[in-house]
């Protein structure tokens, strides 16, 4: 059946190519020598008919290759949270990149960093990645050389980066492998368990085997659409991990939206390591490792225990001196109170434009904040990853995303994700609490999405 929907995402569709020949041409050229056209193949999942070439950058403005220009409500999936190209940053990495692009060696900055990292997120010890993936992947590792406990728990729903133990689902009261994961070596059902979140008596039962070397948790989970933890919920978490001797790793690189300290910094949350990737560096690849005294402690017993030979952690690339630049730059100038309380102020006026556009549409849909980072879904706010994923509507979605595309605003491609920048104009939510509205007439108007 043709419905109000799917006749909407097909003149969609429709428009889009028909506005831009030049992206249109370089996707069919591009498909000669990239895997489906793009230089990471989920590129595509961006759901548009072709991929849409990117030709400048700057601010909240993105500009195609077809001049056609767009307001960055999703500024790289957090890598450009405090917008594009931010100047100091930019001024900063211009200034280094004639002095030395990377050398193995640490860069002069090296303690002033370390002090600045230390101030503004409160943990004393720190390494240096060139991905969340990777600090998670590092703080796993460490986890269970420091424990000498195999397994590690994560939550239902939950997104790490590529880091293969996470990559489970809970399905039917078992951990198995999360679907559509490609080409894993093991089954890592068998080292990871995965429970709801928000669910105390799940994780007192994981815990309670012995087997766990670490939690890894977002402290507000939103890679399945949004999750807020039920109050006490993280506290609950913090102190059950400390009773049964597993490590906590909180892993910011999403709520790091939640103000200059992250969420651990605002809301006073506590583990043994903090990994914090995508914009701690202003949006040059670049993460972060942060660790209390007691596993740096503990670091050094097994450093100095351990055989030689490569640890099998760290890449060559990592804490180059550019990178250096773009932090020392980032701690200044970005990580700050005057910052984030533009970019709050963005984001409290989108909640309640939002709000205001569901109410006049009678519909009973959330909206949940994470600072500068907001997510509306359907129906009441979820409370676990399973919630969350079976109140999405990928079509409606879909046809929402393009819909707003092609009024020049760009959201998310996954789920209902929002980022509001400090350079954000009142007037630029505005528009898009609009184009929201006027897709909701288009389709609600006619008929029940899907
Ligand atoms: C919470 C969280 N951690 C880690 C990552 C991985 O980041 P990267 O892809 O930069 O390694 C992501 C990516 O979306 C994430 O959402």
């Amino acid at each position: 059946m043709t419905t109000a929907l799917s006749r909407l995402l097909e003149s969609e569709r429709a428009a889009f190519v028909a506005r831009r020949p030049r992206s249109r041409a370089l996707a069919e050229r591009s498909r000669a020598h990239w895997l489906s056209g793009v230089p990471m193949h989920w590129m595509t999942d961006w759901g548009t008919p072709h991929p849409m070439f990117v030709a400048h950058v700057e601010g909240v403005t993105l500009t195609d290759v077809d001049g056609l220009r767009y307001t960055d409500f999703c500024l790289g999936d957090t890598g450009s949270m405090f917008g594009h190209s931010p100047p100091a940053v930019s001024e900063a990495i211009g200034l280094q990149s004639a002095r030395g692009l990377t050398c193995m060696l640490p860069d002069e900055r090296v303690a002033t960093v370390g002090e600045q990292l230390a101030r503004r997120f409160g943990w004393p010890f720190w390494q240096v990645m060139q991905t969340a993936t990777d600090a998670n992947r590092a703080a796993l590792r460490w986890a269970r050389a420091l424990t000498q406990r195999s397994k590690i728990m994560v939550y239902q729903g939950c997104y790490h980066g590529i880091v293969e133990e996470t990559m489970v689902r809970r399905r039917a009261g078992r951990t198995v492998m999360r679907e559509g994961a490609i080409g894993s070596a093991l089954d890592y059902s068998q080292a990871s368990v995965a429970i709801e979140f928000n669910d105390v008596a799940a994780l007192e039962q994981a815990l309670r085997a012995g087997d766990i070397a670490a939690v890894i948790a977002e402290p507000v989970m939103t890679n399945i659409g949004m999750v807020l933890p039920a109050l006490g919920y993280l506290e609950t978490l913090q102190s059950l991990c400390q009773r049964h001797g597993t490590l906590l790793i909180i892993d910011e690189t999403h709520t790091l939206s939640s103000g200059p300290g992250g969420y651990a910094g605002t809301h006073q949350l506590s583990g043994d390591f903090w990994v914090c990737g995508k914009a701690i560096a202003g949006g040059l690849p670049c993460a972060v490792l942060g660790f209390t005294a007691e596993v740096e402690a503990r670091m050094q017993c097994v450093l100095a225990s351990r055989a030689g030979g490569h640890s099998g952690m760290g890449t060559t690339l990592a804490a180059n001196p550019l990178v250096f630049a773009a932090l020392e730059a980032s701690l200044a100038h970005l990580h700050t109170e005057t910052t984030h309380a533009a970019m709050q102020a963005a984001a409290t006026r989108l909640e309640q434009g939002l709000l205001k556009v569901f109410a006049v549409h009678n519909l009973d849909w959330h909206v949940s904040c994470v600072g500068a980072r907001i997510e509306f879904g359907f129906g009441p706010a979820p409370r676990n990853g399973s919630e969350a994923e079976a109140a999405m509507r990928p079509e409606f979605e879909h046809t929402l995303h393009l819909w707003l595309l092609n009024r020049g605003l760009l959201v998310t491609p996954f789920h209902n994700m929002m980022l509001t920048a400090p350079m954000l104009q009142a007037s630029q939510v505005e528009a898009l609490c609009t184009s929201i509205e006027s897709f909701l007439d288009a389709v609600i108007v006619s008929e029940q999405p899907q």
